[in-house]
């Protein structure tokens, strides 16, 4: 058979409230032109995130109801640490509410102010917390990531090249860790090669540095290894994690993604000393070791989530279901990062928006276009989350790509739901030009996107 169904029944449904645009217009407007402001409820189908928004299975509501809600010593911790252990290799497991939680607490322990810390890409609150213990936050992509029509099977890759000349110059000193994020989020969904994450590896040993992994997509990353790289193909996702694991030091995750849960996340260290110190911070801020701020229910649903995760029926679908989504773009035209990453579909929002100058934010401006459109939230990765003025506030600064992310939560929504949005999209397209730009009214100084409120530059044009 051709068709890839949907490998889960439907058991519990949760309505959509259908609503007009004129109805849209007002709420985005009320919103501040940023679609993080909306209520939920306004959303027809919600792509801002893959992040916490996952639908659990029979198995994970069954280990809610397990769940031992003991202050220190859970049973549901060590039903929790056995699972995370037994995929990731590494000696010490400690639970977190969230992955930027871990960020944080990791980048307090660790981190001074003279340090770098190398990456693929780092996710954005990776790169602020990194910033705000005074530390540089370092990307280097490959080259060919900032070529938005090149296929690149691992496109997610770090560039050694660079990574070998930053470790060379500044040693271990300065590099307290190198941190590459499978998969590649802020790079498009890209995933990186075990070729690549062995090429670090081998960098990292030669100056005496760990190596660490950003697994908020791991499993993702594992499936294309076994798709697109030579010797994995007939190996089992959850093998090709262990590997992919056993190359690191450590990890950080957010595990509201690929552990199916709403809420989580991890630490894992081999060092005796940064866990302890991890520890003594965790207890400050979010709680006994034991739960890092977590229930015992949520540890029982991420320890099932992240043994299904790896289910091959699962990966199958979730990685051809995102591709569907982006076949029917591209073969409308519509300008999209090439190839089409494991979680999400990328628009380029400057060719989308053309007649858009950056300093007019042609991304988000798609985004809110989408939503008075056709009730669809998206999440700009661009202009607007990384565009840097001037310390005297005058010239901006641009990232090198411009992208609209419409990431699509796990198990939640069906295939009419991406044709509607495929539709949609493809409408918009043909009208584009009507598409307004947009300027601040207010931002904040860091992780401005969250809170940003824009106005358009000119009326809305009826679309
Ligand atoms: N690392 C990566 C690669 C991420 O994508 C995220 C979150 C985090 C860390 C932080 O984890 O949200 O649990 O605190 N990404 C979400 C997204 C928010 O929409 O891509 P968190």
């Amino acid at each position: 058979m051709k068709t890839i169904i949907e490998p889960f029944r439907i058991k519990v449904v949760e309505p959509i409230r259908m609503t007009t645009k004129e109805e849209r217009r007002g709420y985005i407007r009320d919103a501040d032109y940023n679609p993080f402001r909306l209520r939920a409820d306004d959303v027809l189908i919600d792509l801002l995130t893959d992040s916490g928004t996952s639908a659990m299975s029979t198995a994970q509501w069954a280990g809610i109801m397990r769940g031992d809600e003991s202050y220190a010593g859970s049973r549901s911790y060590y039903v929790f640490r056995d699972v995370v252990a037994d995929l990731f290799g590494h000696k010490h497991i400690i639970p977190a509410h969230q992955g930027r939680a871990a960020e944080r607490l990791l980048s307090m322990a660790v981190l001074e102010p003279h340090h770098v810390v190398p990456g693929n890409t780092h996710f954005d609150t990776t790169r602020a917390n990194i910033e705000r213990a005074g530390s540089e936050a370092l990307d280097m992509p490959i080259p060919q990531a900032a070529d938005l029509d090149l296929y690149h099977p691992f496109k997610g890759n770090i560039d050694l090249d660079r990574l070998e000349a930053v470790l060379a110059e500044l040693g271990p000193e300065r590099v307290p860790f190198v941190l590459i994020t499978v998969t590649n989020n802020s790079g498009g969904g890209q995933p990186v090669s075990m070729a690549n994450i062995r090429g670090a590896r081998a960098l990292c040993d030669e100056y005496d540095i760990p190596l660490l992994l950003d697994a908020a997509r791991f499993a993702e990353n594992a499936w294309f290894i076994k798709l697109r790289e030579e010797g994995y193909a007939d190996r089992w996702p959850e093998a090709i994690a262990r590997e992919m694991f056993g190359l690191a030091d450590g990890a950080l995750m957010s595990m509201k993604k690929d552990a199916f849960a709403n809420m989580g996340g991890l630490i894992t260290l081999n060092s005796d000393a940064w866990a302890q110190k991890v520890r003594n911070l965790l207890i400050l801020t979010e709680g006994f070791p034991t739960y890092g701020g977590l229930a015992g229910r949520d540890q029982e649903a991420l320890a099932v989530g992240l043994r299904e995760i790896l289910d091959e029926d699962y990966l199958a679908y979730r990685i051809a279901s995102t591709e569907y989504v982006g076949r029917h773009l591209s073969e409308a035209g519509v300008p999209l990062l090439q190839p089409i990453g494991g979680h999400a579909v990328y628009v380029d929002g400057r060719r989308f928006c053309d007649h858009i100058p950056d300093e007019e934010f042609p991304g988000w401006s798609l985004s809110v276009a989408l939503y008075e459109h056709a009730g669809i939230r998206t999440c700009e990765i661009g202009n607007v989350m990384f565009g840097r003025q001037d310390a005297e506030g005058d010239a901006w600064h641009w990232p090198t790509l411009d992208l609209v992310r419409l990431a699509i939560p796990r198990r939640v929504y069906t295939q009419s739901h991406m044709d509607y949005v495929v539709e949609a999209l493809i409408e918009l397209y043909g009208m584009r030009r009507e598409i307004p730009g947009m300027r601040f009214t207010y931002r904040a100084d860091v992780l401005s996107h969250f809170t940003a409120r824009m106005e358009p530059v000119r009326e809305t044009v009826p679309v």
